[in-house]
C-alpha cells in the first residue's frame, strides 16, 4: 500500500470513501481528522518494539535512543488521520 496513492487520496478516502470511489461500501472515519495525539506512550511503545526485535532489523535495532527520546515531540498534536496515513504509506517498505 505504501506509495500506491497520495496522502491526499488517503485523506479523502478515509473521511468519505465515496468521494473517490463512488461505489465504495467502506465506512467513513471522519473523526480521525479531529482526534489529536498526545504521544504520551509513543516512546514506550517504540522501546518495547525495539526490545522484541533486538538486532533483528537489517542487523540493527528498530529505533535509536534519540528517536525514542524525541518520539512524543515528533507526534504530539498530529491528528489520528495523519498518523494512520503515515502508517499506510509505510506498508510494504520495510524490506527494500
Ligand atoms: C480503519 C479501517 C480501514 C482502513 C485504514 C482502510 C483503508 C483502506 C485503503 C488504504 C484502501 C485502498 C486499498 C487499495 O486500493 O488497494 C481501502 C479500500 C477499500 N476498503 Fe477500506 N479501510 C478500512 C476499513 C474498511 C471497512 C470496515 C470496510 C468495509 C466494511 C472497507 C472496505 C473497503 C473497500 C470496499 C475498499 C475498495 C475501495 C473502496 O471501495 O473504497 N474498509 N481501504
Amino acid at each position: 500500500m505504501g506509495g500506491r496513492y497520495s496522502d491526499k487520496w488517503h485523506e479523502v478516502h478515509l473521511i468519505n470513501p465515496r468521494d473517490v470511489v463512488p461505489q465504495s461500501n467502506m465506512p467513513a472515519f471522519p473523526w480521525l481528522a479531529e482526534n489529536t495525539l498526545d504521544g504520551e506512550l509513543t516512546g514506550e511503545k517504540m522501546s518495547i518494539l525495539r526490545n522484541l526485535h533486538k538486532g533483528g532489523y537489517k542487523g540493527g535495532d528498530l529505533y535509536t535512543d534519540e528517536e525514542i527520546a524525541g518520539a512524543q515531540k515528533a507526534v504530539e498534536g498530529k491528528t489520528e488521520l495523519q498518523a494512520l496515513i503515515a502508517y499506510l504509506q509505510s506498508l510494504g517498505h520495510a524490506l527494500k
